[in-house]
């Protein structure tokens, strides 16, 4: 068959074979532990299926972010619109003309696009699905805590390959809604002092029994003074990807147990997706608990597992709900990751991309780190440390996990040994932290053997805060020792916004994308972090042991953990 015979219309019979490509042929396809099989899908079923289309301009997208971040640049803090980014990045009239010709010629229904138009949704059946999708085989599946009800495909699919310069992949066939990384971990014991947690009343001698409000506020020098004013527009967000709600109710007992100390608001300003009516989930409520008392009295937006049908990718969905609004907070803190290696290269690429759009607009995105340490996977008999994504994306600020050195009193942070943290193996290192990890490849007594790590990787996390021993409530009960870089993400934002707050008052833009100013200061107004290593894999090349700290930024709590009034002041300046 010559090359004229690949063409759009012909059916799927011919799309096999050399006139086809797979967008996404490195896309691992496991069932993942938890998850049961319900059957084939019936041919009749509608599904929601999201197709990203090729952008343009992304190298001067990528300039205008380095521009606009940079402190040093005349255009730091001139963040573009999202009708600027789109006029930038929108794809090729004939991009959209192709790709809208072939979706109508498979009978595609109520395709909606967002602003940039690089993305779009549209209801198939199951069986034009099929056929579009060459190779696809829709299955339900079922599973994680909720229960949750998902439409798949076990089997790679592939496009025409008139599209293979138009498609970057089709989301909605292969990766899976993520599971929470939260941990609870049993409760720490004083040496010694058996007993003692039982005899004493928080906020006594010192003492507390886990972390609260009052005790990060405490720890990061906040005074009752540090809260939204009430005069700016000012406003800060969290997502959530799993069926998981958080309840007002829930919120207005945490205040009222946590908040006597600080002005805070009592409820969400906004709700973007579905909050359902089922149980809340102790991630959930921990995200708006800590979010709303680190950046207290600030207005604050929860993302709701805006996956709001069985076919679509929630992490996914989110990213086009920011492309498709112009006014969204400044600051967005998500607790969610997959293992770098599990994701196709179109796909982490493209998210990349979203995450540099969001740059280019001013937004601050803070990632989890993670809470397996440098993790670990076996890559033919050989074991490797095990990166996660988003958090290694370069246009991200990704957040580390430390513990208190004594667990019962406000100390001084070692390394929480979850922390998540190491080098990418699919973005090199930008040249914002080019010297920070340079400095710390050369200078670090325990490096792991390099045979683990890619030290050419982008390197996270960015920054740290307490992840360990957290209060939150959850269904009405005060639920103690909940842990995580799900808790540290929260808390780093909300203080940033507090940041911005300053920032708006003096007419300045918000902080946008915090790298390369953190990476210029060296981490100044931060906690420097410098005791401890965090986990990895377990065998006698490394016995347990990833990365660890040491003065100035490290591959485990990044430049440390906030010092408040003293963040406040290196951020401040234009
Ligand atoms: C984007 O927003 C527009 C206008 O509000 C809406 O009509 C469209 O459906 C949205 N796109 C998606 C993919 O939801
Ligand atoms: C902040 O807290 C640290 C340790 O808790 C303390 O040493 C420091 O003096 C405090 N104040 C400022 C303004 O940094
Ligand atoms: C908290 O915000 C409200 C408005 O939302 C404002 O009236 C109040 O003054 C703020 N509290 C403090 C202590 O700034
Ligand atoms: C905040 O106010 C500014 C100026 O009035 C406006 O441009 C911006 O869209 C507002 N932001 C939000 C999130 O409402
Ligand atoms: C190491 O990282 C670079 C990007 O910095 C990547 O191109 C390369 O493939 C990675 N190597 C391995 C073995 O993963």
């Amino acid at each position: 068959m010559g090359p004229r015979a690949c063409l759009l219309g012909l059916l799927a019979l011919f799309v096999a074979g050399k006139c086809s490509y797979s967008p996404e042929p490195d896309q691992q396809w496991t069932l993942p532990p938890g998850w049961v099989s319900l059957g084939r899908a019936d041919p009749e079923e509608e599904l929601s299926l999201t197709f990203a289309l090729r952008q343009q301009n992304l190298e001067r997208l990528s300039e205008l972010v380095q521009a606009v971040s940079d402190p040093g640049s005349s255009r730091y803090g001139k963040y573009l619109t999202l009708e600027d980014v789109a006029e930038l990045v929108r794809p090729s009239p004939l991009t959209l003309h192709t790709v809208q010709k072939w979706l109508l010629a498979a009978g595609a229904r109520n395709c909606h696009s967002v602003t940039t138009q690089d993305f779009l949704t549209c209801w198939l059946s199951v069986r034009q699905a099929e056929l579009l999708l060459s190779g696809a085989e829709f299955h339900h599946y079922m599973g994680g805590p909720a229960e949750t009800h998902v439409v798949r495909s076990p089997r790679p699919y592939r496009l025409p390959k008139a599209l293979a310069s138009h498609v970057d992949f089709v989301g909605g066939l292969h990766r899976f809604p993520p599971t929470s990384t939260l941990r609870q971990r049993p409760k720490p014991q004083v040496p010694g002092t058996v007993g003692l947690h039982l005899r004493v009343t928080p906020g006594t001698v010192g003492l507390h029994l886990g972390v609260t409000p009052s005790v990060i506020r405490e720890r990061y020098n906040l005074t009752a003074q540090d809260v939204g004013s009430g005069m700016t527009n000012n406003s800060q967000a969290c997502a959530q990807f799993l069926e998981q709600y958080f309840h007002e109710s829930d919120l207005a007992e945490f205040m009222h147990l946590f908040g006597g100390s600080f002005a805070h608001q009592a409820s969400v300003a906004r709700v973007v997706g579905q909050q359902g009516r089922g149980q809340a989930g102790i991630e959930a409520s921990l995200d708006v608990e800590y979010l709303m008392s680190a950046g207290a009295n600030i207005s604050t937006w929860v993302y709701s597992s805006p996956g709001r049908h069985e076919s679509q990718e929630p992490f996914l969905q989110w990213l086009l709900l920011l492309s498709n609004e112009s006014a969204l907070p400044h600051v967005h803190t998500v607790s969610y990751g997959d293992d770098e290696d599990s994701l196709s290269s179109a796909y982490i690429q493209r998210v990349n991309t979203e995450l540099m759009k969001a740059a280019a607009r001013g937004l601050t995105v803070l990632f989890a780190s993670g809470d397996s340490g440098a993790g670990c996977w076996s890559v033919s008999g050989r074991h490797r440390f095990r990166p996660s994504f988003p958090a290694s994306s370069p246009y991200v600020t990704t957040v580390g996990g430390t513990s208190f050195q004594n667990p019962f009193r406000v100390t001084d942070e070692v390394v929480d040994y979850i922390s998540g943290g190491g080098f990418s193996n699919v973005f090199p290192r930008p040249s914002y932290q080019e010297e920070a990890v340079a400095q710390y490849l050369s200078s670090s007594p325990h490096l792991p053997p390099s045979s683990y790590f890619n030290a050419s990787g982008r390197a996270y996390p960015d920054v740290a805060a307490l992840s360990d021993g957290y209060w939150v409530v959850s269904n009405h009960v005060p639920i103690p020792w909940v842990s995580g870089t799900s808790a540290s993400t929260p808390v780093f934002g909300g203080l940033l916004s507090l940041i911005n707050e300053h920032r708006i008052l003096r007419g300045l833009p918000p902080l946008g994308f915090l790298n390369p100013r953190l990476y210029q200061k060296h981490g100044e107004g931060l906690f420097d972090v410098t005791r401890g290593c965090h986990e990895s894999c377990l065998n006698e090349e490394v016995e347990g042991q990833g990365f660890c700290s040491g003065p100035g930024w490290d591959p485990v709590t990044g430049w440390g953990t906030p010092n408040f009034p003293a963040l406040l002041k290196t951020l401040i300046n234009p």
